[in-house]
């Protein structure tokens, strides 16, 4: 029952720390406004020692749910009543949805990495060769969605083995799923690169321009024609996806996945699925400001 003679507004947002960088917020308030629904989304910075009052809070507030980011996608787990799907399948939460005071967590990303390639790409990954660099939390997501895609083989490049052997044990006990590990001074990786159909970097580097760095994978030896793709989307186009696409490789940024991982989060929370094309607007203009880049 409203305590208001106005319309209740409902809250939503993303606890991060930092947060301040966070593109959600422009582009769910473009989706609320487009529903035409009584709604906010906002950022918020949530100290990890907080975490649990914010989570209290959204039951507190009644918010409709809240999207959760770096680094608090493990820890708030204890903090939910109930785990969903991939959520539970990687150990991720990206959405919280609050049905009447109950929290349930699910993980988007992996679903919105995919919707990306099939859509933006038309990459479909059944029987694929792939490579992934990194084995951190978005590789975690990726990775355990094309297994579940019944891609042909996974390789999984990284610095750190450990990290990497962890996700390899999670992939074949939680799926059965047989991935194998590099690092990257395998010799190895040429005769990969040369037989994959998709590398993906989900390793920050490229993330600062003015860095002149890309993943050390030799790009080279890929086949003309495959897909290279980064899911960095700030710069839209990476140092890496620039030279692989003088090496006559196709690309794909990292802006699909963010709004599609966007665009299944607010599905959950409102039984709405957005269009894509004024998200992908905002997103497009925000990116142009402030990068100082016309975005291609
Ligand atoms: P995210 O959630 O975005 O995946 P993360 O969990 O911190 O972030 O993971 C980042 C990944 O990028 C890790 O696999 C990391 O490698 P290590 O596991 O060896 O630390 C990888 N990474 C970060 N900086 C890197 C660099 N300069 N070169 C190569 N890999 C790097």
């Amino acid at each position: 029952m409203s305590d208001s003679t106005f319309p209740v507004i409902k809250l939503y947002g993303v606890y991060g720390y930092p947060v301040g960088h966070s593109l959600s917020p422009l582009f769910q308030n473009e989706a609320f406004r487009i529903a035409n629904l009584n709604a906010v989304y906002l950022p918020f910075s949530v100290e990890p020692e907080r975490l649990r009052e914010a989570v209290e809070a959204v039951r507190a507030l009644q918010m409709g749910g809240i999207n959760i980011t770096i680094p608090h996608k493990q820890t708030v787990i204890p903090y939910l009543d109930q785990i969903k799907g991939d959520a539970l399948l990687t150990g991720s939460v990206n959405t919280i949805v609050n049905r009447n005071g109950e929290l349930i967590g699910y993980s988007t990303d992996g679903d919105g990495f995919l919707l990306s390639l099939r859509k933006e790409a038309g990459f479909e990954p059944a029987d694929k060769e792939v490579i992934i660099l990194g084995a951190g939390g978005a590789s975690r997501a990726i990775s355990f969605a094309l297994a579940r895609s019944k891609v042909r083989s996974l390789h999984l490049v990284n610095r750190n083995p450990e990290r990497a052997t962890l996700l390899r044990r999670d992939l074949l006990e939680r799926l059965g799923f047989e991935v194998k590990v590099y690092d990257y001074s395998d010799p190895e990786l040429k005769r990969l690169a040369a037989a994959a159909d998709l590398v993906i970097n989900t390793t920050p580097v490229g993330i600062f321009p003015e860095v002149d760095a890309t993943p050390p994978f030799p790009l080279e030896y890929c086949a003309a024609g495959r897909l290279v793709c980064d899911i960095i989307y700030r710069p839209q186009e990476t140092k890496w996806l620039k030279r692989a696409s003088e090496l006559g490789l196709r690309t794909l940024g990292g802006l699909g996945m963010l709004i599609y991982q966007g665009i299944l989060s607010f599905s959950l929370w409102t039984g709405i699925t957005p269009s894509e094309e004024p998200l992908r607007a905002v997103l497009n203009k925000a990116l142009v400001v402030s990068t100082g880049q016309d975005g291609d």
